[in-house]
């Protein structure tokens, strides 16, 4: 819904706003899911809110009994003392009360705040900001990105420290969710999900979103700051990609499954009608331009991937092959499919952007490692389900950069459970073209690190590799260099866990490549 002009119901809404009340704690009237905001663009963003008063309901419709009005309020002022848009949507069973109001008409390049009220409650407030205008040259850009969490596997303190920092965005890359549950009671876990142990169906994705968005520090984080969001597998199956699972048994409708994960996706997040799901479609890829200082691409990692190279036995799921599975190497495949290649090249000839970031889900560089092969054998090749599994579409994006001279290219990443630094380069005996920022887990657990550890030898161009932590990134854009921190929490299981820096990076204009900071 775009805005309306103000009028005397927003007028009395703003003269109310002075005596707000404080944040409306999770299980407080309608309002127990939180706000958000995304989709940020030069005139507005996206404001995201969810009618829930019984948010882990069996049905996966938050426990209202009929549509309701809803009314959102874009404030000047933090005090939310000067309302400056208004707008009213209805909510509706079939997107399960889910609000996302287009707001348009702002100014850009700021910060605005925001509440909804319904059902005579008020929501917490929330901030969000707008994009500078195309020809601005700002001087700083700040975000944060995070991957991997885990509800069972720890508390979202990393999500409450990136609130802290007040970025301009923050990046989701994926693993937001994670749709299956703990089934063994000897590994650790410091909560429970809900009632479904593996989610299969539209209710079950919807609860699942529901009770991570009972969080507090993922409530706090999603009011404090704008997201860019894309998504990894754990929002549909382990390892899918595009039409199949990861089984090879015959056992899972994929694309029934994929559109209730879909459709749960995005009325879960603060995304536009641009990303509306059709069926089990859902056109989430898009680029936004931060004036002159950046662009950011958020990719697709998963929707239209060719089939897995060298399936394991009855398993598509990712594994280490040997050079020998020549089918990973085929050019025909492609990790992103043919049209997001194809837009993501035109965007890089396009772009005249200073740096120009991209958010995807998966760490990019190749790396050598240690697997087992069929019948238990220590082998040494690469993983399938990453983009060692797909070396081809690697390849052509980064010789696309080199060709059209894209300047500064930085690769920001998830995935993997742990943080790394790598230098990009299109084949083994050309220039670095592009850095590589790969973010740790929010909760979710490490991989070996000896594993990985043992491999950097063979693997010289990861310049750091950590899997002991977890935490998020910290990404500071200036015209004349980007900086990025590797923060991480003190303890996943402690509600209350501190955050320190792990690691600092640097990457100067005009020389791709890590230094260490
Ligand atoms: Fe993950």
């Amino acid at each position: 819904m775009t805005n309306l002009v103000l009028n005397r119901r927003s007028l009395v809404l703003g003269g109310l706003a002075t005596f707000a009340v404080p944040a409306r704690a999770a299980g407080d009237g309608p309002f127990t899911q939180g706000v958000a905001s995304g989709d940020p663009s030069r005139q507005g963003f996206v404001l995201w809110t969810r009618l829930a008063p019984d948010p882990l309901a069996a049905d996966g419709l938050g426990g209202m009994p009929a549509p309701a009005t809803v009314t959102w309020t874009v404030y000047d002022d933090e005090a939310l003392e000067k309302p400056v848009a208004t707008g009213q949507v209805t909510t509706h069973p079939d997107s399960a009360h889910t609000v996302h109001a287009e707001v348009m008409g702002l100014k850009p390049d700021r910060f605005y705040w925001y509440r909804f009220e319904a059902l005579g409650a008020q929501s917490r407030p929330g901030r969000a900001r707008t994009l500078p205008l195309p020809g601005a040259r700002p001087s700083q850009l700040r975000l944060c990105f995070a991957s991997c969490s885990n509800y069972e596997q720890g508390y979202f303190s990393a999500y409450r420290h990136i609130a802290d920092e007040a970025p301009d965005f923050v990046m989701f890359l994926g693993d937001y969710i994670y749709e299956g549950s703990n089934k063994d009671p000897k590994k650790a876990t410091v909560r429970r999900h809900d009632r479904v142990a593996d989610v299969r169906d539209l209710p079950a994705y919807r609860n699942r979103y529901a009770l991570y968005h009972t969080d507090p520090d993922l409530q706090r984080l999603r009011a404090a700051a704008t997201a860019l969001i894309t998504w990894d597998d754990h929002e549909v199956q382990n390892d899918y990609g595009a039409y199949l699972s990861q089984y090879m048994r015959d056992d899972v409708n994929m694309p029934a499954l994929r559109q209730a994960a879909y459709q749960a996706f995005y009325e879960a997040m603060p995304l536009g009608r641009r990303a509306l799901p059709h069926g089990p479609h859902m056109k989430l890829y898009t680029g936004y331009r931060f004036g002159s200082l950046a662009a950011i691409d958020m990719l697709d990692g998963r929707q239209y991937r060719s089939a897995a190279a060298c399936p394991n036995g009855d398993a598509r799921k990712g594994h280490v092959v040997t050079d020998a599975c020549t089918d990973r190497v085929d050019p025909h495949r492609s990790m992103l499919g043919f049209e997001q290649e194809k837009w993501l090249c035109d965007r890089f000839a396009k772009s005249d952007a200073t740096w120009n970031l991209m958010g995807q889900d998966l760490l990019v560089a190749a790396f050598v490692q240690k697997g087992k092969d069929r019948d238990k054998n220590p082998i040494i090749g690469h993983y399938t389900d990453g983009w060692d599994g797909y070396p081809a579409t690697r390849e052509r994006l980064l010789w696309a950069m080199q060709a059209s001279r894209l300047r500064n290219p930085v690769m920001l990443g998830g995935d993997i459970h742990s943080f790394w630094a790598t230098e990009l380069r299109p084949s083994p005996d050309a220039p670095v073209v592009a850095t590589e920022f790969v973010g740790t887990s929010v909760t979710s657990d490490n991989p070996s690190h000896q594993d990985f550890a043992d491999m950097l030898p063979e693997n010289p161009h990861v310049k750091y590799f950590n899997a002991r932590s977890h935490g998020y990134v910290s990404v500071t854009v200036r015209p004349d260099h980007l900086e990025t921190r590797f923060q991480a929490i003190s303890d996943r299981a402690d509600p209350n866990a501190t955050v320190s820096t792990e690691k600092r990076f640097v990457v100067e204009n005009g020389r791709p490549g890590v230094v260490e900071g």
